[in-house]
């Protein structure tokens, strides 16, 4: 089979191709589709003249994803999707599609979640999908090369690791089963018997609000490594994102084209050292007079910003009446983008007096919300890592500083608005130290003597950290919602298709 990725092999030949109408036009003795076929998109020119009845018959029929098999010329046309034209000199059609929903007209988000299984046919979606396998790929050739052995965690659980109050409860026979929230303790398990592992797989929170960075159902990549303390800990975190990051601007710019998406930040998260402070550093930036003056001069600057794109749009509005057709279009492209961005400097315009006060009256001890992370990281355009957290906002098994008041945890904190993408942390290996925590967290310390045998059996100094995929793909992607980062989301009021 020949694909349309592979269209520049086959230039000047004839192919035959497989896939779906993904948009169709018409002018008298031409017919004009553009196909996709999973691959990528090409346009096919069927002129009435160049075919047989039969094949015009079958490419007037056509309507929008409507199956076909299509033989033609393959020519190279730079002005044409993908650089290629496809001049056909045959049609076969599989199925003529019904009216198909989601037309190139906008429509709701809700909406086009309820035809989640559709929607991924669009370039967008499409293209999300596309980055997000490259990520996953990107990762495990990470691990791999280091010597990382993946292992799978088990999906029920028998206790919780994260917090009680997002645990999703089932029945196993006659007993309670949770659905793992983290493979962290197994991990734990593995890493004493392989040195170095990472698992990769999905984990549950039955988160019960609704916000742009949460699903109840998500993946998780957890290494796990014997011997590493913190810093070695933050140290792989960096490289790891690097990798990552360096993979997909090399192998998909073509989809972040597609996704409109800026990559200015990206490319300097690939390059440049990532920050580093920790807790106590970052709040004291958050409560600081520079933070404060930050944010009136972005309020400043947008309202600046408002008044021009409000005097443009006046001026190319009225130029609009007398323009020629091309540049009607192009303005009202443009209207649309202005109208888009003056919604999101509105939003900025409302939310930054509670940003700024809520981080001048941060108190220290407080866990960072997301509006804490959004500002701490408006000065910032590659990730940052912020470290020794107080403990009590922290996991029980998380290892304590000598003060016994910080917890040796790390955050990395993602830029752009992204927030939290990583959680990690040293781990507590003495056994005592260990009892003790379950036991002020009131944990049940049988269904957690398989973990204390860790400590009892040759306990080392070791870490770990958990990198949430969907919100690394909606960084990447530069998507607002980690809604569009998953095939099918699972979030709270949303459970098919
Ligand atoms: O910070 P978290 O809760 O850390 C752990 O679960 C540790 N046991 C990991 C470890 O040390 N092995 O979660 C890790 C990451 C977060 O930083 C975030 O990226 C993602 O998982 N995450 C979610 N992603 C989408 N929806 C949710 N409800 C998420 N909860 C956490
Ligand atoms: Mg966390």
């Amino acid at each position: 089979m020949i694909y349309i990725s592979n269209l520049s092999e086959h230039v000047d030949q004839e192919v035959a191709l497989k896939g779906w109408v993904y948009n169709y036009r018409s002018s008298g003795s031409l017919v004009f589709i553009e196909m996709r076929d999973g691959s990528g998109l090409t346009q096919c020119v069927v002129a009435k003249d160049d075919v047989k009845e039969d094949a015009w018959e079958a490419a007037t029929s056509l309507r929008q994803e409507s199956s076909l098999e299509i033989t033609g010329t393959v020519k190279k046309d730079d002005r044409s999707v993908g650089g290629y034209e496809i001049h056909v000199s045959d049609v076969r059609v599989h199925q003529v599609a019904e009216d198909y929903p989601i037309t190139p007209k906008e429509h709701g988000v809700e909406f086009l979640m309820n035809n989640r299984h559709l929607w991924l046919r669009s370039q967008k979606q499409w293209a999300a999908m596309r980055i997000r396998n490259e990520i996953i790929f990107a990762i495990h050739t990470f691990f791999q090369k280091r010597g990382f052995v993946q292992m799978d965690s088990p999906i029920f659980t028998g206790n919780a690791a994260e917090g009680s109050t997002t645990l999703f409860e089932t029945d196993y026979f006659e007993d309670k089963a949770y659905l793992a929230q983290t493979g962290q303790l197994y991990g734990e398990a593995m890493a004493m018997a392989h040195g170095l592992i990472y698992t990769f797989g999905p984990t549950f929170r039955a988160e019960k609000s609704k916000t742009r960075r949460h699903l109840t159902e998500f993946w998780m990549i957890e290494p796990e490594m014997a011997y590493y303390d913190l810093d070695m800990n933050m140290d792989l975190a960096e490289d790891m994102i690097k990798a990552i990051i360096s993979t997909v601007l090399e192998k998909r710019g073509k989809e972040l084209e597609i996704l409109e998406r800026d990559t200015t930040s990206l490319e300097k998260t690939a390059s440049e050292p990532f920050k580093r402070m920790t807790y106590d550093e970052a709040v004291k930036q958050l409560k600081s007079d520079e933070t404060a003056r930050m944010l009136d001069d972005m309020a400043e600057a947008r309202r600046q910003e408002e008044i021009d794109l409000e005097k443009e749009e006046k001026e190319i509005k009225k130029e609009r009446g007398s323009a020629k057709k091309w540049r009607k279009a192009q303005i009202d492209q443009r209207v649309k983008e202005i109208s888009a961005r003056i919604a999101q400097i509105k939003e900025d315009l409302r939310n930054i007096p509670s940003w700024k006060e809520s981080a001048r009256n941060f108190e220290w001890g407080n866990d960072l919300g997301g509006s804490d992370e959004t500002v701490l990281m408006m000065q910032y355009d590659v990730p940052l890592i912020v470290t020794h957290w107080p403990a009590e906002i922290k996991a029980f098994y998380m290892k304590r500083d000598e003060t016994n008041k910080l917890a040796l945890g790390m955050d990395v904190l993602a830029p752009e608005g992204y927030g939290e993408i990583i959680g990690g942390s040293q781990r507590e290996d003495d056994l005592e130290v260990m009892k003790e925590r379950i036991e002020e967290e009131e944990l049940d310390q049988d269904v957690f003597e398989w973990y204390l045998d860790l400590r009892r059996f040759g306990s080392v100094p070791h870490s770990g950290y958990g990198l949430g995929l969907e919100r690394t793909v909606a960084w990447l992607c530069g998507l607002s919602h980690v809604r569009e980062t998953i095939p099918f989301p699972r979030m709270m009021g949303r459970l098919t298709p």
